[in-house]
C-alpha cells in the first residue's frame, strides 16, 4: 500500500465521524498528515512530498489502531500520537498540557515583526508556559536570549522539562512553577503569555476532545477574565524599559475589551488563522494599570 491511499483512507473516516478539528490540525487532511508522520517516523513535509511512499501491513494496522482511538474516545490525534507541531518544531505532548495551537507561532516566524524593530531580546519570560512550546520556539527564534518559562502545573512543567531536553535547550531556558508572577523576579524585556481565558460556562459547551486537556489550561475564574486581568495588571513590574507584553485571549477578546472600556487595544492580524493577541508596551500598562486594576476588583471578573 502507499501512504496516499492509507491517507486517503483516514482522511475518509474521520470526516465522517463526529469528531472536532482544532487541536493543533485544523482539518482531516492535516490530521491523517499527523498520524501517518507519526507511524512512518517521518516529518509531515516529507509525507506530502512522497505520496508514493510503501506503507507495510503492520504500520498500516497500527494507523488503523491509533486512528480507532482517536474515533472511538474522542482523543485529540496530538493525543494519540504523543507528538504535535508548533513554530516548525516537533514538541512531545501528552495530557499534562493543551495540545500546542496558538497563534504565537506565526508571530515567532515572524520574529515579532514589526514589534520588535532592531531590539533582539535578551531576556524573554513566556508565563503561563504549558508543555513549553512557546517558550521553546522563542528561545530558538532569538538565540542570544535566556528565556524563563512559568506554569503553576508540576505536570505540566514535567512535559516543558521533556521537551527542553528534547531541543537541548537546559542552558538557556529555565523552567519556573509560580502561580502568575508570584515567584518570577527580574525584568524581562519581551512577555509572551497564553494563559487560561474560557469562562465555566463556555468550557461546559466545548467539544469532547477538550475534556482530555488540562481544565487548568482552559478556564479561568471571572468568565474568563480574570487570570487576563491580573496579567494586564502586574506585568509592567516585570517589563524593562521599552519592553512588550503580547497576550492572547482568544476569542475572549470582545470581552476583554468590554471590561476595560477606557483602553485602548492593539489586536494582530494573523495570516494562518487565529485572534485575540493583544500587544501593550510597558508604558501603556502603567497608564492604564488603575483600569486593569478596577476592572480585578469588578464582582463579575472577581474569582
Ligand atoms: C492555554 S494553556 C497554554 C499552554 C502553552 N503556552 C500553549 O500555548 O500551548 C495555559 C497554561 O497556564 C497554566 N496556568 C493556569 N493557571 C495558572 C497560574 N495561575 N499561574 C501559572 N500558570 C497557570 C496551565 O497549567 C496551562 O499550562
Amino acid at each position: 500500500m502507499h501512504a496516499q491511499t492509507l491517507f486517503n483512507e483516514i482522511v475518509q473516516q474521520l470526516q465522517a465521524a463526529d469528531v472536532f478539528f482544532g487541536h493543533g490540525a485544523a482539518s482531516a487532511e492535516e490530521e491523517a498528515l499527523l498520524l501517518l508522520s507519526h507511524v512512518l517516523t517521518r516529518d509531515p513535509d516529507w509525507i506530502n512530498r512522497n505520496p508514493q511512499a510503501p506503507v507495510d501491513t503492520e504500520q498500516a494496522q497500527r494507523v488503523r489502531a491509533l486512528l480507532q482511538q482517536r474515533l472511538d474516545q474522542r482523543l485529540p490525534m496530538s493525543y494519540v500520537t504523543g507528538s504535535a507541531w508548533f513554530a516548525g518544531l516537533e514538541f512531545v505532548a501528552d495530557k499534562r498540557a493543551l495540545v500546542p495551537r496558538s497563534p504565537f507561532a506565526e508571530l515567532i516566524g515572524k520574529g515579532f515583526q514589526p514589534w520588535l524593530g532592531d531590539v533582539r531580546p535578551e531576556r524573554v519570560l513566556d508565563l503561563c508556559t504549558g508543555g513549553g512550546c512557546i517558550a521553546i520556539a522563542m528561545a530558538k527564534a532569538f538565540p542570544a536570549a535566556r528565556v524563563n518559562a512559568v506554569d503553576l502545573s508540576p505536570e505540566a512543567l514535567s512535559l516543558a522539562k521533556i521537551n527542553r531536553n528534547k531541543h537541548r535547550l537546559a542552558d538557556r531556558l529555565r523552567l519556573i512553577q509560580s502561580d502568575l508572577f508570584n515567584a518570577v523576579t527580574g525584568c524581562y524585556d519581551m512577555i509572551v503569555s497564553n494563559p487560561p481565558y474560557v469562562s465555566e460556562a463556555e468550557y461546559q459547551q466545548l467539544p469532547a476532545e477538550y475534556r482530555h486537556e488540562p481544565g487548568l489550561g482552559l478556564v479561568s475564574e471571572g468568565q474568563g477574565l480574570r487570570i487576563p486581568l491580573t496579567i494586564l495588571a502586574q506585568a509592567a513590574d516585570y517589563l524593562s524599559d521599552g519592553g512588550l507584553l503580547f497576550l492572547e485571549v482568544g476569542h475572549s477578546d470582545q470581552a476583554l475589551e468590554a471590561a476595560l472600556p477606557a483602553v485602548p487595544f492593539t489586536w494582530l492580524l494573523f495570516e494562518h488563522g487565529g485572534s485575540g493577541v493583544c500587544v501593550f508596551s510597558r508604558e501603556e500598562l502603567l497608564n492604564y494599570r488603575h483600569e486593569f486594576n478596577r476592572a480585578i476588583t469588578e464582582p463579575q471578573y472577581e474569582s
